[in-house]
């Protein structure tokens, strides 16, 4: 297992020696390289089993940051960023040469962001490099919101874990960047749309589900638990799969059933509060993955603010893998 611990000099010794620390952000936990290297970009890919065509985002320090990586900044994407970071949006910028191939994918821009966590930003502004950083999880898996999610599957992968405790947002950042004077999301996420739309007007969503994406975020089959994860309606799945005999787990939003038993069921939030059920929601799929449960059933929330983001994960986790 990776030591664990809140030191960030010793987080910052590995990774200027070339290897991977994981770190928290608000989001979910992130497994970090030197972004400039490319072997500890290589070395992400390979501890993630993530293949090379997903791109990666840079964590940097600060908006001043950005400006050695990209060719502009259009001014709409700007002005998210400066109301916005630190915090829970990835901007897509027009990339220029000092961003290794690997880290783009090849692609033409690249994906930043200043991450809204204290550890983390004190990390980043004592490195003299950006941090390649993925999600903490091997590829498709839901992604770690705690320090103990990523010692217990990248743990024997990397010497260190910078310990944050549990993040407050619990979902991944929401992805924009234009498409002519359009801005485009990309993966909904830990920011509201219409914090964004109140900014830059009207923005088109791209975050649908698909086998061919263009941002794997996108892909059907993603975020997903082991276990069989069925999404409906828990008032008439619950009592027909018990009927049937099954050995079911349940996510709920607000509901608690009493029929089932405490390690049956994950509640999401009590009060209906969908910042709550989004801080809580991947904890509460891998408690439910780990758990003596067959299956999973969960339900949709209410489809506005972060319920659309809450949502789109709970769809991703129930698409069958299409590999
Ligand atoms: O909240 C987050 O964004 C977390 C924390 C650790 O910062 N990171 C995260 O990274 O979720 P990852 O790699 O699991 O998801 C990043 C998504 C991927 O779906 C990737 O395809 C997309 O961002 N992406 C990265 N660079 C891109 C690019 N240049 N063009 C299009 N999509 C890109
Ligand atoms: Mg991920």
């Amino acid at each position: 297992m990776a030591e664990v611990g809140t030191d960030i000099q010793k987080a910052s010794t590995y990774l200027n020696q070339g290897q991977l620390v994981a770190i928290p952000t608000e989001t979910v936990y992130g497994l970090a390289g030197n972004a400039l290297d490319v072997k500890a970009v290589s070395a992400i890919f390979e501890t993630k089993n993530r293949p090379s065509f997903d791109p990666l985002i840079l964590h940097v320090a600060s908006l001043e940051q950005v400006k050695p990586f990209v060719s502009s900044f259009p001014e709409k994407l700007k002005r998210l960023a400066e109301a916005f970071w630190p915090g829970p949006l990835t901007v897509l910028l027009p990339r220029n040469a000092s961003v290794p191939d690997l880290v783009t994918s090849g692609l033409d821009r690249v994906a930043v962001r200043v991450p809204n966590h204290p550890l983390t930003l004190s990390l980043l502004a004592q490195l003299d490099f950006p941090l390649a950083a993925p999600s903490a999880n091997p590829f498709g898996y839901i992604s770690p919101t705690q320090a103990g999610h990523v010692d217990a599957q990248l743990g024997t992968q990397i010497p260190y874990i910078l310990d944050g405790g549990a993040c407050a947002v619990g979902l991944e950042s929401t992805i924009v960047g234009m498409e002519g004077e359009q801005v485009v999301i990309y993966r909904l996420g830990g920011l509201e749309l219409s914090k964004i739309e109140s900014l830059v007007g009207p923005v088109t969503v791209q975050a649908h589900s698909s086998s061919n994406p263009s941002a794997p975020g996108q892909l059907a089959s993603h975020y997903a638990p082991r276990k069989p994860f069925l999404v409906g309606e828990l008032n008439e799945l619950v009592p027909k799969l018990t009927q049937e005999g099954k050995a079911f787990g349940v996510l709920s939003f607000s509901t608690h059933f009493p029929t089932l038993t405490s390690d049956r069921q994950f509640v999401l939030s009590p009060s209906q509060d969908l910042q709550e059920a989004a801080q809580r929601l991947f904890m509460g799929m891998r408690l439910l993955d780990e758990s003596e449960a067959d299956l999973i059933l969960a339900e949709f929330v209410p489809e506005i603010g972060l319920g659309r983001a809450i949502n789109d994960r709970l769809k991703r986790a129930a698409a069958q893998p299409t590999h």
